[in-house]
């Protein structure tokens, strides 16, 4: 496995997500066919919710709000139970502060949320037990990187024998995250997921910025703070799946008999950075907000193996900041983005009456 992170957020996620958050904005007419459509238990048992790939929270809360909304609006008085997971290195504190907070949704009575530290490439939840499994912006979160990109830390740059394993690794995590969905969600059961995707290119509409990220290390190379090694083993562990990627298991593969894929949207999302700078013209602060959304989302995984990683780290920031701001389009992240909705098939056993 090439040297890198594990895919955590860095600890600013909550406050420098907004690109993340125009992704969600995307899929809330996805979510709400689902919550239409996903059975709701009788006999006052809980509505189950799986919120997959949670970071801090700050980007489920409205979702979740809808769900409990949408849920009670069906059949009134169900309680909800929201289990937020995520890898065991992300911030779980910032989750439950998120979770206690002001803008949480699950101060309503009969609202219950707690947390999982596990991958969602692994079983989560036992047979048949989840209403709704909800992912945003998280998928294309690989397990492991196969090989480091050479020249590059950006899987979409990857050429060769990397790009190809890296394709690999994603499929094999893509069905890996279905088929335990498969097994968790129960008859009717509603998988809603926004997933970092890709054009048939394979571009993931960011690799302006990840080319500047590029040129900064291998300024702080020249400049001797890190070595060409620890450059040439940082690869961010991440794949942007096509919409073939994306749909092929469950349209033909061997998916097609668990899941009824109902809808696939593609979507390319502007940078709410961007449209804010255009309007107000400020690029310091367009510069500084690029910047801190890189490092949020991808500064652990590039420096989580090197000594002196924060101060390495916040040298990698200002340098990357200068050349946005000497760049400012090419820093611009106009991310794809699909959109996808599956019913799980299949027939109820009994044990889940449902609405
Ligand atoms: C960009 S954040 C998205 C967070 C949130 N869902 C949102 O919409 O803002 C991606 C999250 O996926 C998590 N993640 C990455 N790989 C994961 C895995 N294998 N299992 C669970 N979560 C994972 C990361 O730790 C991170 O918190």
């Amino acid at each position: 496995m090439a040297g890198t992170g594990s895919g955590a957020m860095g600890s600013g996620y909550g406050r420098h997500s907004a690109a993340q958050h125009a992704g969600l904005q995307a899929a809330v007419g996805l979510l709400d066919r689902a919550l239409a459509a996903a059975p709701v238990p009788a006999d006052d048992r809980a509505f189950r919710v799986a919120d997959l790939g949670c970071a801090s929270g700050t980007n489920a809360m409205e979702p979740m709000a809808r769900t409990v909304a949408a849920v009670r609006a069906r059949r009134p008085g169900t309680p909800v139970w929201v289990t937020h997971t995520d890898i065991p290195a992300n911030d779980f504190g910032a989750l439950f502060a998120t979770l206690t907070g002001p803008s949480s949704y699950a101060h309503a009575p009969g609202v219950h949320a707690c947390a999982q530290a596990r991958s969602f490439f692994e079983p989560l939840f036992p047979p048949g037990e989840l209403h709704l499994a909800w992912s945003s912006i998280a998928v294309h979160w690989l397990s492991r990187v196969p090989l480091p990109v050479e020249g590059h830390i950006y899987g979409s740059r990857a050429r060769g024998a990397a790009r190809d394993a890296l394709r690999e690794r994603s499929a094999r995590d893509w069905d890996a995250f279905l088929g335990h969905r498969a097994d968790e969600l129960a008859p009717g059961g509603q998988l809603v997921v926004v997933g970092g995707a890709a054009t048939d290119d394979g571009l993931s509409g960011a690799e302006g910025l990840f080319d500047l990220a590029v040129a900064e290390l291998e300024h702080l190379v020249d400049q001797g703070v890190l070595t060409g090694e620890q450059v040439a083993a940082m690869t961010v562990p991440t794949w942007n799946r096509t919409t073939a990627e994306f749909t092929g298991p469950l349209l033909s593969g061997p998916f097609r008999d668990r899941f009824r894929l109902e809808e696939g949207e593609f979507v390319v999302l502007d940078d709410p950075m961007w449209e804010r700078y255009t309007a107000d013209g400020d690029l310091e602060a367009y510069a500084d907000e690029v910047a801190a959304s890189f490092m949020a989302a991808f500064g652990p995984s590039l420096f989580a193996g090197i000594p002196e990683s924060a101060a390495t780290a916040g040298r990698f920031a200002e340098g990357l900041t200068a050349r946005v701001r000497d760049r400012p389009e090419e820093g611009a992240a106009r991310w794809r983005v699909q959109l996808l909705r599956a019913t799980r098939l299949g027939h109820s056993d009994g044990t889940h009456a449902v609405a």
